[in-house]
């Protein structure tokens, strides 16, 4: 029921004018945005207070359907999103006991993804922002991922962000929620591609990550000796990463790079292959740490769950290197509400036009500095 406050105002006391102050003022800065997101292969929605009070985080995992093809098979993402986001949609607003009139604000992820993906949760978001008349942000899904250390943790800007995911391997340099000048970026595969392909030749299973860094533990990393790619040291791209070398490795000449006395287990090779592929991602963030003398890394994306990656940073005790909890790192709906928030409390909105993009090419360059990286 809606109060008239005109008709009340001239009763309340001094005392009650404070508290009706507050509690307006209060209201007023409260604002909870409901999330989606569905630009690979999970449907995924939260609500989330103030970008960081999750309420709830529902991910529906398409996982099952593409595991038989040992990867994600864009017709069957898109179809299954399209089946699930009102479903998912309800259980979020279930699960936080709200209906979508205690919702202020939609967002959805509009890029990069699977264009068929992104299509669905977008276009569900606006419409469902238009429907019942709230307003609508549109979330660039990497600042999503490394929002998601955000949503626990209060994180003083600049830092280093180190974004590793399926598609992305980004180091940053971020000077606030949307602003992130790119220091270096893969040259060819994302680190997170190397891992799924490495599991699909050997047969492990898919997703590969979650797999080889579970195999890894038995195996021993010294086994193979795999090549650290070795761009240039000095040059455009000192902090750039490459990883189709260690995939080919890995996948075609193992042999040649097994050590004596070892054998050629999976798990030899599991251990092996993330062990060489962690290294490159430090190296080239210990070498960004040196130069910007940034000593705070956030990380973000599905590979910053892996194991000897959060072990490898936390062996650099004069750096604070925050990773989301486990459940955060993948993609979910929390992480895309808490950047809308943000981009709300500045007073941006998306328009009803805006659209669904599959690339961001500069995340394929060195040195691009991308002033319109969080522009929608
Ligand atoms: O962020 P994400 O869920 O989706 C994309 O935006 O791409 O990342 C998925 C990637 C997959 O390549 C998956 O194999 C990898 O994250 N991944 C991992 C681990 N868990 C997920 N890679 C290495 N170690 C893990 N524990
Ligand atoms: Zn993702």
């Amino acid at each position: 029921m809606e109060m008239d406050e005109t008709q009340h105002s001239s009763h309340i006391d001094a005392p009650g004018l404070v508290f009706s102050f507050f509690l307006k003022y209060a209201m007023l800065l409260t604002m909870k945005v409901l999330g989606i997101e569905s630009s690979c292969d999970e449907t995924a929605c939260a609500i989330v207070e103030d970008g960081k009070k999750i309420y709830s985080n529902v991910v529906a995992t398409q996982i099952p359907f593409h595991q038989i093809y040992k990867g994600v098979v864009p017709e069957i993402a898109s179809r299954k999103h399209a089946e699930w986001i009102l479903p998912v949609v309800r259980q979020a607003l279930a699960e936080a006991n709200m209906t979508m009139d205690d919702v202020d604000a939609v967002a959805a992820t509009n890029r990069p993804g699977l264009m068929g993906s992104l299509l669905v949760g977008l276009t569900f978001g606006k419409t469902l922002a238009w429907a019942t008349g709230k307003p609508f942000i549109a979330v660039n899904h990497m600042l999503g991922h490394l929002y998601a250390a955000h949503l626990q943790n209060d994180i003083p800007y600049p830092y280093l962000g180190l974004l590793v995911s399926g598609g992305h391997s980004i180091i940053a340099k971020v000077n606030g929620f949307d602003d992130l000048e790119i220091l270096g970026t893969t040259m060819d595969d994302s680190v997170g591609e190397a891992f799924d392909k490495v599991a699909k030749y050997y047969g492990l299973g898919y997703p590969g990550g979650v797999i080889i860094d579970k195999l890894a533990h038995e195996g021993d990393p010294k086994a193979f000796t795999f090549p650290v790619p070795k761009l240039d040291k000095r040059g455009e791209h000192r902090y750039d990463v490459s990883f189709s070398g260690l995939k080919t490795a890995v996948i075609h000449q193992a042999d040649q790079f097994l050590n004596k006395g070892y054998e050629n287990t999976k798990e030899n090779i599991c251990a092996s292959f993330q062990e060489t592929a962690c290294r490159t991602l430090t190296s080239r963030l210990f070498r960004a740490i040196d130069d910007t003398g940034l000593k705070t890394v956030v990380a973000g994306g599905g590979v910053a769950a892996n194991s000897r990656l959060r072990a490898l940073l936390a062996e650099r005790t004069d750096i604070q290197c925050i990773f989301p909890p486990l459940k955060l790192c993948g993609d979910n709906g929390a992480m895309i509400a808490g950047v809308a928030y943000h981009f709300l409390a500045r007073g941006d909105r998306s328009g009803w036009n805006t659209s669904a993009c599959a690339r961001i090419p500069q995340f394929k360059r060195g040195l691009a500095n991308l002033e319109a990286f969080g522009r929608r």
